[in-house]
């Protein structure tokens, strides 16, 4: 009788799909093994020592037969490109696991007709911390046993949503892009700083303090972020003239606009 292996491949160790090999070696789970799946073998062999004897890294496509997941963590347009190739070395109701951004579920179906388990996953940056957040949608046949599974590797690098893939793009504004919004305020609140005169390294300093406990703050507190702001602000104060600046440019608008013209991009580019 064949004995259902617990080997998950993973296709492209870039950024993302190491983020998710660390989580799952941290999980250190004695059934599974992991596969990384490369196409230039010498640049990522350094990964069997990164991550220890749990991780496999191959260039040979015919090994994730092997495998009862696979998640794919290759470019959006690679994968427009060349997914079609790997259509003969997936296993028949492989669970498949996409984090491409703007790669719908129909896609992968399309490609790979052996199997319906099929999910679309959005994670975030700070997963390389096992702090992201991941939106999970599961493709029309996929089973629920499947996307529990999913959610269950994705758990690996910070929290799991489950949401219907009509709504990725707009998650993908949110969290996915999310990272992106709040450095480019640590950008320019340390420039703000520089120029008050404190010195870089201070600046830098100050501001990743006051993001980190901001953030924990609002984690932690029952009180949500309007109200904890209005607990930084007393009227006719420092924060409330701060806080006009902010509102007579409209920055508050400008952030929803922005979330607006991330999804429409989303969808852009999802064709
Ligand atoms: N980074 C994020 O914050 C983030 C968030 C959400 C979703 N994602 C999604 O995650 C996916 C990967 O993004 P990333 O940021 O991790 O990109 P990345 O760091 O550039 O990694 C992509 C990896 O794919 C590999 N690759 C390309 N073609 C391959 C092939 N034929 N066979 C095997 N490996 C191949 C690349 O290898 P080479 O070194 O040989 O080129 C590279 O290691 C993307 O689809 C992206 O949309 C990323």
């Amino acid at each position: 009788m064949n004995q259902v292996k617990q080997v998950i491949g993973v296709i492209g160790a870039g950024s993302m799909g190491q983020a998710l090999i660390a989580g799952w070696v941290a999980q250190d789970s004695p059934d599974r093994e992991i596969l990384a799946l490369v196409r230039d073998l010498p640049k990522y062999q350094i990964l069997s020592e990164k991550f220890g004897p749990s991780v496999r890294v191959t260039d040979d496509r015919s090994e994730l037969l092997q495998c009862s997941t696979i998640v794919i963590a290759i470019k959006p347009q690679m994968i427009r490109e060349l997914l079609h190739e790997f259509t003969p070395f997936i296993a028949p109701d492989c669970l498949l696991i996409s984090v491409a951004a703007g790669i719908t579920c129909g896609f992968i179906e399309n490609c790979f007709p052996q199997t319906q388990q099929v999910i679309r996953a959005m994670p975030n940056t700070p997963s390389i911390i096992g702090k992201g957040v991941t939106g999970v949608s599961a493709g029309a046949g996929c089973s629920r046993e499947s996307v529990n599974r999913a959610v269950q590797l994705m758990s690996a690098v910070g929290t799991v949503v489950e949401l219907p893939e009509s709504q990725q793009n707009d998650l993908a504004a949110v969290s996915g892009s999310g990272p992106a919004y709040l450095f480019y305020l640590a950008e320019n609140m340390i420039h703000g700083a520089q120029e008050l005169g404190l010195d870089s390294e201070l600046a830098q300093s100050l501001v990743r303090q006051t993001l980190v406990g901001a953030a924990e703050l609002l984690a932690v507190s029952p009180a949500g972020p309007e109200q904890l702001r209005q607990q930084v602000t007393s009227p006719g104060g420092m924060t409330a003239a701060a806080m006009e600046v902010l509102d007579a440019r409209e920055v508050g608008q400008a952030v929803i606009d922005a979330l607006g013209r991330g999804t429409e991009r989303a969808r852009e580019l999802g064709g």
